[in-house]
C-alpha cells in the first residue's frame, strides 16, 4: 500500500433481518473505489461474534490482552489495520443500534487519533439522531469525526436497484471521502510522528 493509499473499513452497522445496512455499505464501497485513494474493506457486524457481556477490565485498561471472543477476531483486526472508517447506520429509536455500541463497546485503542465519517439513513431524519450519538460515543474513544456526513431520509423511497436516486449522491460521497482521506492522511503522518497521548 503506498503512502497515498488508505486502509478504509466500511462498517455496517445493522444486523436486522432484512435489513437495508448492506444495500448502503455497497454503494458506499464502490464510490470509495472509484475515488482511488483507498484499499477498501466493508465487515459486516452480522457475521462477527459480538457478545453483550464483556469482561470485567475495559479494553482501555486492559489494551493488547483484552480477551475477545474468536469469532471477534475478524472485527478487531480489520479495526486495529484501518487507517479510517465510514460507518454506514440506520436510525432506530432516535439512535443507532446495539450491535454497533457493541462493537464499539469491545474495542478502545482502535479508533485513536483515526477518522471516522458516517453514513446514514432512516425517515424523515435520515439518521442523523443516529450519528449524532456516534460522533458523541466515538469522541471518547479519541476517534476523530468527519462533519459532512451523507444522510438519506426516507430511504425506501429514495434508492431503487441499490443506488440512490439523488443525482447529487456520488458527488456528495467524493466529498465526504476526500474529507475522510484528508484526515487519514493527517491522522495517519502524525501517528507515525509522534504516539498519541492517550
Ligand atoms: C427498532 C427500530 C426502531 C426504529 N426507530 C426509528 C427512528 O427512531 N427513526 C427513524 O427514522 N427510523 C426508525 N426505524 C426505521 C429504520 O430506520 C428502518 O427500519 C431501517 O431500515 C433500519 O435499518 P436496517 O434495515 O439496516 O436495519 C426504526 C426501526 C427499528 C427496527
Amino acid at each position: 500500500m503506498n503512502k497515498n493509499t488508505h486502509k478504509l473499513v466500511i462498517l455496517v452497522g445493522s444486523v436486522r433481518e432484512g435489513r437495508f445496512g448492506p444495500v448502503v455499505a455497497s454503494w458506499v464501497a464502490e464510490q470509495a473505489r472509484l475515488h482511488g485513494g483507498f484499499d477498501v474493506e466493508v465487515v459486516d457486524l452480522a457475521d462477527i461474534d459480538i457478545p453483550l457481556t464483556l469482561p470485567a477490565l475495559s479494553p482501555k485498561a486492559a489494551g493488547d490482552d483484552y480477551p475477545r471472543p474468536a469469532g471477534m477476531a475478524a472485527l478487531t483486526s480489520a479495526l486495529d489495520g484501518a487507517d479510517a472508517f465510514v460507518v454506514v447506520t440506520p436510525e432506530y429509536n432516535h439512535s443507532y443500534p446495539a450491535s454497533l455500541k457493541a462493537a464499539i463497546d469491545w474495542h478502545f485503542t482502535q479508533w485513536t487519533a483515526k477518522p471516522v465519517a458516517f453514513v446514514s439513513y432512516g425517515g424523515a431524519a435520515g439518521g442523523r439522531h443516529a450519528v449524532l450519538h456516534l460522533e458523541n460515543v466515538l469522541t471518547e474513544l479519541h476517534a476523530v469525526t468527519v462533519r459532512d456526513g451523507l444522510a438519506f431520509p426516507n430511504y425506501f423511497t429514495a434508492w431503487q436497484d441499490g443506488r440512490p436516486l439523488d443525482p447529487e449522491a456520488p458527488a456528495r460521497a467524493k466529498t465526504l471521502l476526500e474529507q475522510l482521506a484528508w484526515w487519514a492522511r493527517a491522522l495517519r503522518t502524525a501517528r507515525e510522528t509522534e504516539p498519541y497521548p492517550a
